[in-house]
């Protein structure tokens, strides 16, 4: 049998930082309101580098913390949907980047469940036993899909990028998961609808910004996100209060409250920073994994057992349980 594990993890944060000072400065907006509503204190926003520039420091320093060299890398896997162009693909311009010859790369879209969605096919090819080695990367810029004159959605993304390295193991790491899509309700929020724009079409423009109905998110995610973290953990052989961390998609603070509640484990396990980096959809989960094994709560030394869950856009949803 063959299995995986996370052996490395890395992120990449531009260095521009956008407090919600800065953003009242130029929208009828308040740090109070931001704040107190989603925790949110600032936010790094790129300057010049785009989401594959982001997504390429994470592979150079995954690589770098593994003693690899690129021609080890079977695969690149990133999770985005601020990509730098549709074709070539993010993880083409990444594998390139870092001359991973060997590689192949290609794009996954799950909007906020993307890194979970892409660990979890990450994994499915180490388990067939043919790959050994696999990158996979969770990126965004989403300072160029929000709309700037929209302060609902405005204050409460950010720009960075995560990401591991996975390799094959003898011992079984990833314990169980649950993935998610319900379409029929992907209106609540959208972003990047493309028009059929040929001289035989008819179809008028469409909205290109991101678009969220923010009370509708939020619902869903204490309402179906929770029950279905719970189910997951309940399907597994360890129980909530055996779980050492809870890695959950940053989007609000009061989110992490109410599902530490509902989950009934000790808020202390479900770790935060959208403080520092507001909501970065697919890249959220890599950077906080990343920022807790750089200070010392998660020792990657295979003692640990964490949950990852993320949700978002499609809607999406997705939970994966994991020794690490
Ligand atoms: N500054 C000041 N006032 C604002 C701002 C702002 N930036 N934005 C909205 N308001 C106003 C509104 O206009 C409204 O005013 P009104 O009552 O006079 O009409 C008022 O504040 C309340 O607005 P609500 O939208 O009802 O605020 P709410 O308390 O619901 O908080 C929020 C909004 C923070 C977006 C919340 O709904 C939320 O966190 N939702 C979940 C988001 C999420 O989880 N996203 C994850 C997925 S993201 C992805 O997949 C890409």
């Amino acid at each position: 049998m063959a299995f995986a594990k996370i052996s490395q993890v890395a992120h990449y944060i531009p260095e521009q930082v956008v407090t919600n000072h800065d953003l009242a400065q130029i929208m009828d907006t308040s740090d109070e309101w931001i704040s107190s509503r989603t925790g949110i204190k600032q936010r790094h926003i790129s300057k010049t580098e785009s989401t594959s520039d982001l997504a390429t420091e994470v592979a150079k320093s995954l690589l770098d913390k593994g003693s690899l060299t690129a021609d080890q890398i079977d695969f690149i896997i990133v999770a985005t949907i601020t990509p730098d162009s549709m074709m070539p693909s993010t993880a083409a311009r990444v594998q390139a980047n870092i001359r991973a010859h060997r590689a192949f790369a290609f794009d996954l879209t799950a909007a906020c469940s993307g890194f979970v969605f892409a660990l979890s096919t990450a994994e499915k090819f180490l388990s067939s036993g043919q790959f050994k080695k696999g990158i996979v990367i969770g990126a965004e810029t989403l300072s160029k899909a929000v709309d700037w004159s929209d302060r609902s959605t405005a204050v409460l993304f950010g720009d960075g990028a995560g990401g591991v390295l996975l390799e094959a193991s003898e011992t079984r790491h990833f314990l169980v998961e649950s993935l998610y899509t319900d379409g029929s309700r992907s209106e609540c929020l959208t972003y990047g609808q493309t028009a059929l724009a040929s001289p035989f079409s008819d179809q008028e423009t469409v909205p290109a910004f991101l678009k969220m109905d923010g009370r509708a998110v939020f619902d869903f995610a204490n309402r179906d996100v929770a029950r279905s973290i719970k189910e997951t953990i309940e399907n597994g052989p360890i129980a909530a209060s055996d779980l050492d961390y809870l890695l959950l998609h940053q989007a609000n603070i009061r989110i992490l409250d109410k599902m530490a509640k509902k989950i009934g484990v000790d808020r202390d396990k479900l770790p935060a920073n959208m403080m520092e980096y507001g909501n970065t959809s697919a890249a959220s989960i890599p950077i906080l994994l990343s920022e807790c094994v750089e200070n010392g709560m998660i020792r990657l030394d295979g003692s640990q057992t964490i949950l990852l869950s993320g949700f978002g856009g499609g809607l999406t949803w997705g939970t994966l349980i994991l020794t690490i």
